[in-house]
C-alpha cells in the first residue's frame, strides 16, 4: 500500500492506493458508519459489507439527482445518525459524487470516506473534493467543495467491471500522463498490455501516478479558478461529443483529446510526433481516435457548456507530452479540428 496525502481548505484526505477492502475499520469505526452504494455493486459485493448498515441508491447517471439525496437524507434520519457518524461512499463515481454531496450538507456536514470501485473513481471522481448532482440535463451544477477523510483504493475490486468502464477510466488516466508527466506517458505505452491484464503492480501504479498528478494540480488550486482546469484536457469537446453522439464517457472523451492534440499542433505548440504518440496510445487502449462527427450540434453543444465565461472558453492545450497549457479560445476556432474528426490522418 502507498499513501498520498491531500491537503484542502476543508480536510486533509488521506488516499491508500492499494489497500484492501478488509482493512476499511481502519479508517473509520464501523459502529459509527453508514455505507451508501449502489444496485450493482451491492449485488457483486455485498456479502464483503456484512455487518456495516448500507443505503442503496440506484445505478447510472439518472440517480445522481437531488431526489436520490433526499432519499439519503430520510435514510440517515431514520437510522438516527448523528454528527459523530462517517459516511463511506462505496461504488463508482456516481456513489461517490452523491454520497460526497449528501455528506457535506447533512447536519451542515458529516465527516465522509470514499472506496471507489470503478477504475475512473480510483483515478479520478473519488480524490478532489468535488462533488455534487445533475439538475435538469445539467451535469454537477449542484454541489460542493468537500475533502474526503480517506480514500481507500482496492485494484481487486476492478476485477468485475465490465470493458467499457475500464475504457472510460484509461482515457482519464492518459488524460493525466499528456498533461503533466511525460515519464508516466512513456510507461504507459511500455505497459499498456499489463495495465488491460490488469497486472496489480502495473495497475497500482497508475492509479498512484495518475492520482499524484491531480493531488498536486487540486492542491495548487482547489477550487478550480486556473491550475485546476488542465484537469479539463479534451473535456470540453469530449462532453459536448458526449451529449450529441451518446458516447461513452471514455470514448468521447478520447475524441476530445484527440481534437485537443491536433489544435495544439495548428497553433504551432507540440510537435506532430506527439500528437502521433497520443493518438496511438489512445487507440492501444481501444479508444476512438476519428468518429463521424457532426460538427454543427457538437459546437452548439460547446456553447452551452457552463463552464464557458462569456465568448471565450478556457481551452486546455499542450505544448508538449507532459505539459499544458490553458489558453482562452473562440467556439469558431474548434470548428477544424472537430471536422477533423472524421478524417483519417
Ligand atoms: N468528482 C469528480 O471530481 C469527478 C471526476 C470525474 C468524474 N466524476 C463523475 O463520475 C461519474 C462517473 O463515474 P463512473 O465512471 O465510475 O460511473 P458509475 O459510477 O456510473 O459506474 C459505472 C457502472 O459500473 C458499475 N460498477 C461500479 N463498480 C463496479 C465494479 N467493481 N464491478 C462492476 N461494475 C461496477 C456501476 O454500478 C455503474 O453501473 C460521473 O457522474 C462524473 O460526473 C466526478
Amino acid at each position: 500500500m502507498r499513501g498520498i496525502r491531500l491537503e484542502g481548505a476543508s480536510a486533509s484526505s488521506v488516499i491508500a492506493v492499494g489497500e484492501s477492502l478488509s482493512r476499511l475499520n481502519r479508517y473509520c469505526d464501523e459502529a459509527r458508519t453508514i455505507i451508501v452504494t449502489d444496485r450493482v455493486v451491492k449485488t457483486l459485493y455485498g456479502e464483503r459489507l456484512s455487518g456495516w448498515p448500507v443505503i442503496e441508491i440506484g445505478a447510472g447517471e439518472t440517480s445522481k439527482t437531488l431526489e436520490t439525496v433526499e432519499g439519503i437524507y430520510r435514510s440517515l434520519l431514520g437510522l438516527g445518525v448523528d454528527r459523530s457518524f462517517c459516511l463511506v461512499g462505496f461504488g463508482g463515481g456516481i456513489v461517490c459524487d452523491v454520497t460526497g454531496f449528501a455528506a457535506s450538507t447533512y447536519l451542515r456536514g458529516l465527516q465522509f470516506g470514499f472506496v471507489p470501485t470503478t477504475l475512473l473513481a480510483q483515478v479520478d471522481a473519488a480524490v478532489g473534493g468535488k462533488n455534487g448532482v445533475n439538475l435538469d440535463g445539467y451535469k454537477n451544477l449542484i454541489g460542493t467543495f468537500t475533502q474526503p477523510a480517506f480514500v481507500l483504493c482496492d485494484h481487486d475490486l476492478l476485477a468485475t467491471l465490465p470493458e467499457e468502464e475500464l475504457k472510460n477510466g484509461f482515457a482519464e488516466v492518459i488524460k493525466e500522463a499528456a498533461i503533466a508527466d511525460g515519464r508516466f506517458f512513456t510507461f504507459l505505452e511500455e505497459k499498456r498490455q499489463d495495465a488491460l491484464r490488469l497486472n496489480r503492480r502495473v495497475i497500482s501504479r497508475i492509479v498512484y501516478d495518475a492520482l499524484a498528478i491531480k493531488v498536486a494540480i487540486v492542491s495548487a488550486d482547489e477550487r478550480e479558478s486556473g491550475e485546476r482546469r488542465k484537469l479539463n484536457f479534451g473535456h470540453t469537446v469530449g462532453h459536448a461529443i458526449e451529449k450529441v453522439h451518446g458516447l461513452s464517457h471514455g470514448r468521447a472523451i478520447s475524441l476530445g483529446i484527440v481534437a485537443a492534440s491536433r489544435l495544439s499542433e495548428a497553433m504551432g505548440l507540440m510537435e506532430e510526433k506527439d500528437v502521433r504518440r497520443i493518438e496511438e496510445l489512445l487507440s492501444a487502449f481501444g479508444l476512438p481516435v476519428r468518429y463521424g462527427i457532426e460538427t454543427g450540434p457538437v459546437l452548439d453543444a460547446i456553447g452551452k457548456d457552463k463552464k464557458r465565461e462569456g465568448e471565450k472558453i478556457h481551452f486546455v492545450l499542450l505544448d508538449r507530452i507532459g505539459k499544458a497549457r490553458t489558453v482562452p479560445v473562440t467556439q469558431d476556432s474548434l470548428k477544424g479540428v472537430i471536422d477533423d474528426l472524421r478524417q483519417p490522418r
